[in-house]
């Protein structure tokens, strides 16, 4: 197979990538009555008797003799979570607009229901083409016990999320009408959001708040990367593509960066990993990329990421039902070049290694077939019985790849590896396999705080048995039964030499239905991870 038909498919649609304004964010102490802004945007939270006003909502009140109230009595807000409502020409505010923002009952007033404040503010401003800047108090409003940090954070995150698109390929304008748009070919308008002015916490100092905006705004554009990487078309994003990414992410953040073509991985005997790339005109790459933040001798965190950039599931053929939606299968991969891309401009004190074993799974007269024997990297031998149990097949390349050039403190993988853990977990948890106790709690201890939970799953030596082969040291699928864990149970086979966690992200990387897109998860998760380091 030549790859002349695709190559001429990429000439013909071309990524024309983002236009994207950049948000700025900072933090101020100036009180509602001197925030000179396009808008504020003021708490609100809703009671048995009413609603009741943050303390900046008061401030406004007072000063503009008493406009909110007479709002309330008039019975416009009723401050429920997720409503909002704009008010106009207020006499003594210097702000043009001020935004009600409801928040709910106050004893339930936790991380979710900020972020969902923060969301709807942002949704509320998308409609408003003259506001630019805007004053936010949010911040003021207590959330649990999180600090004024973690409340900074998680405005700007919310922002950031609120504020994404990705419609680089649509060529008419949102909302337009049609004779006019065909025509101008123009582009979905801009956002015109340009800075968000967010009032210092209690607990913070003024210069404290610099490190909080860059290191949340770094993460941020990790997260941004993530989703991008995932929602690009699969005749952009190939395997070529993400190396070429991983070069431009190194180039810009003076990370070093190697990529293995597919002789080097055949010297190296990634038996497995070639197999799965087999029946694909794409040539597979593998990706490495590190970040050196900390001492030479410290010992790296490792992410390897799987990154299947289309997968059909090969000669064992998927249904056709929402196929397009393998596209998503690099999302670990993704995930990873958002980790490294946050870590590297953060300037994060730690070495971080990325791993990325990246191909397409496609059937063809070359494609490895149901029963085909490979000896992977490590030595062991794999009975391919299905090839759409591909994933396990290129990252346990991957895991030995690390285990021979690496000494690390910890490895973490991060799959969409099984249509199980979506069954198992939903939308809602990534699956967390590990037998290391401390591992896995900082994992779901950084889950919690960025909002991008885990949930633990087993991963035992009974069910091993599941992938035993009777012509080789084991098959590469366990049955239908405990699907997740079997998955698990293959790659802990090549992941002795090291403390190891691997995500199944199959639930969670990515949104169907109206709102398909790219979540960006989880980047927020494992960058909270590298902070914090292991418990
Ligand atoms: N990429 C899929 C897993 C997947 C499926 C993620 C649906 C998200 C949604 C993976 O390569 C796969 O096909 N797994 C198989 C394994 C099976 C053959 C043992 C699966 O889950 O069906
Ligand atoms: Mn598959
Ligand atoms: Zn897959």
């Amino acid at each position: 197979m030549t790859a002349s038909s695709s190559s001429k498919d990429l000439k013909e649609i071309k990524d024309p990538g983002e236009v994207r304004e950049s948000i700025q964010f900072i933090a101020s102490n100036k009180p509602v009555d001197r925030a000179n802004v396009d808008c504020v945007w003021l708490g609100l939270y809703a009671t048995a008797a009413g609603v009741e006003l943050s303390m900046a909502a008061r401030v406004a009140d007072k000063v503009t003799g008493g406009a909110i109230a007479k709002v309330l009595k008039a019975g416009d807000f009723d401050a429920k979570a997720g409503s909002s409502l704009l008010l106009r020409d207020l006499k003594g505010l210097p702000a043009t607009r001020l935004l009600l923002v409801g928040l709910g009952k106050k004893e339930a007033f936790l991380e979710k229901q900020y972020v969902e404040a923060v969301r709807a503010a942002t949704k509320a401003m998308q409609s408003l083409k003259g506001v630019k800047r805007v004053a936010s108090f949010l911040t003021e409003q207590s959330v649990g016990t999180r600090d004024g940090q973690w409340r900074m954070q998680a405005h700007i995150l919310a922002v950031r999320e609120a504020t994404y698109r990705f419609d680089r390929f649509k060529t008419k304008k949102e909302g337009g009408d049609d004779k006019a748009s065909t025509k101008s070919k123009a582009k979905p308008e801009l956002p015109s959001l340009q800075e968000v002015e967010m009032l210092l916490p209690g607990d913070m100092r003024p210069t404290d708040a610099p490190k909080v905006i860059t290191e949340a705004q770094a993460l941020a554009n990790g997260i941004t990367l993530t989703k991008d990487l995932g929602n690009l078309p699969p005749n952009i994003c190939t395997p070529t593509y993400l190396a070429t990414t991983a070069k431009a992410l190194a180039r810009q953040h003076r990370l070093k960066v190697e990529v293995l073509e597919r002789a080097a991985m055949e010297k190296l005997g990634m038996n497995a990993l070639l197999a799965v790339s087999a029946g694909s005109a794409q040539p597979p790459q593998f990706i490495v990329l590190q970040h050196n933040g900390g001492n030479a001798k410290d010992a790296p965190l490792v992410f390897v990421g799987k990154g299947i950039t289309f997968d059909t599931g090969g000669i064992s053929l998927k249904p056709p039902a929402d196929m397009d939606e393998m596209k998503y299968d690099m999302s670990g991969a993704s995930t990873v070049l958002g980790v490294m891309k946050a870590v590297a401009e953060m300037g994060l004190k730690r070495n971080v290694v990325g791993v990325i074993p990246t191909c397409e799974n496609m059937p063809s007269g070359t494609a490895t077939r149901p029963g085909d024997i490979v000896t992977t990297m490590s030595g062991q031998t794999v009975e391919i019985l299905n090839t759409d149990a591909e994933g396990r097949l290129i990252l346990c390349d991957a895991l030995t790849y690390v285990e021979k050039n690496f000494k690390p403190a910890a490895v973490v993988d991060i799959a969409t590896l099984t249509g199980a853990c979506v069954i198992a977990l939903g939308g809602v948890n990534t699956g967390l396999f590990s037998e290391d106790d401390a591992l896995a709690q900082s994992l779901i201890n950084a889950g919690k705080t960025m909002q991008d939970p885990a949930w633990r799953l087993p991963l035992e030596e009974d069910y091993q048995e599941q992938l035993k082969s009777p012509f080789a040291d084991m098959a590469n699928v366990g049955g239908r039964a405990a699907g997740s864990v079997t998955a698990a149970c293959f790659l802990w086979r090549f992941a002795k030499a090291y403390r190891w966690a691997h995500l199944d992200i199959a639930g969670t990387a990515w949104k169907s239905g109206a709102n398909k897109g790219a979540t960006g998860r989880p980047v927020g998760l494992l960058v909270e991870f590298a902070k914090n380091g292991l418990a």
